[in-house]
């Protein structure tokens, strides 16, 4: 069972770190992998995090953010991110060079029950930066493949360009054993070999047992309503669809009560949310 160790006694203390690489996935989205430094707390924190659980990155005297883990502790040594330059820490990150020091704390928030979803269907829908939470999950029930019934992938993006690890799901969907979806709002440059369209469409495509599948929504707010019908329409119930929420946060440990919505903490009680709690606890959405 995975349970998420913590990187220093002191969570307030973070823990110095190096990105070892880095790319652009888009104009302004960038992959970071980062490594812990002391080599004595390189395996345990990476190797038992759940997915959809967050580090909270700083770099002193800039700031200090939370961010989803997108890589899966099934493949432990590094930390992956995938970050848009938005603001002041996110600006400095993107000019800091491979090998650069940054500090991590975590892992944080509750994550994905993993647990609960073994034995289960998969329905995953992704958009724009909501990937990074789910590419863990997605790579962790892949590496575990025994564990889940079918898993179905479904990804949408503005246009090609925009969308985010598009060279790993072109290979991803070489694989027999989930099926993989993506499709792009629109293809100005008429370079789109898949589906274009919004990603609703994509449930053309789902055939899940949806009393017994977990459903998964990650993405820009405005695609919650339309997706989480369609978990709906196929018969998925509440408790059994998650979705994870952002909320401006500072300690991200139930301490300094910045991410209070209702009586639940954000960092703590999430950032993963069932449908279920999204109709019950006013104000989440
Ligand atoms: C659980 C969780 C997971 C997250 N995961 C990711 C992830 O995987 N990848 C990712 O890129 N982000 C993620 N985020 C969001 C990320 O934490 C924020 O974007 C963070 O604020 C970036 O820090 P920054 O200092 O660069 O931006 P900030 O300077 O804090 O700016 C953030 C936003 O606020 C706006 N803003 C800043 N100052 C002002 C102002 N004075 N007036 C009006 N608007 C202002 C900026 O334009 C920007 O849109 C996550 C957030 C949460 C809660
Ligand atoms: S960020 Fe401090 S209580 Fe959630």
């Amino acid at each position: 069972m995975l349970e998420a160790k913590k990187i220093n006694k002191n969570p307030y203390m973070p823990e110095k770190a190096r990105i070892v690489r880095k790319y652009d996935l888009t104009e302004d989205v960038r992959f970071f992998q980062i490594r812990i430094i002391n080599p004595d707390l390189v395996l345990p924190l990476t190797s038992s995090y759940k997915p959809g659980q967050f580090m909270m990155l700083s770099i002193p005297n800039v700031g200090e953010a939370p961010f989803s883990i997108t890589s899966t502790p099934s493949r432990p040594g590094v930390f992956e991110f995938c970050i848009r330059k938005v603001g002041k820490l996110t600006t400095k990150l993107f000019e800091l060079k491979e090998n650069s020091v940054v500090w991590l704390r975590g892992p944080f928030g509750n994550g994905f029950p993993v647990e609960q979803m073994v034995g289960k269907d998969l329905l995953f829908v992704a958009g724009g930066l909501g990937v990074a939470p789910l590419r863990s999950l997605l790579l962790y029930a892949l590496d575990n493949r025994e564990l889940f019934g079918k898993i179905f992938y479904l990804h949408g993006a503005r246009t090609p360009k925009d969308m985010l690890f598009r060279e790993e799901f072109f290979r991803l969907k070489e694989r027999d054993d989930f099926e993989c979806y993506l499709s792009v709002d629109s293809d100005p440059l008429g370079v789109w070999p898949f589906d274009i369209g919004v990603v609703t469409d994509l449930f053309k495509y789902v055939k899940v047992n949806a009393a017994n599948t977990a459903a998964v929504v990650c993405g820009p707010p405005v695609m919650y309503k339309f997706v989480v019908n369609k978990f709906l329409e196929l018969g998925v119930p509440d408790n059994q669809i998650f979705m994870t929420l952002e909320r401006k946060m500072k300690c991200g440990m139930g301490k300094c009560g910045q991410c209070v919505v209702g009586h639940k903490y954000v960092c703590v009680d999430g950032p993963v949310f069932t449908l279920w709690d999204v109709k019950n606890i006013r104000g989440l959405i």
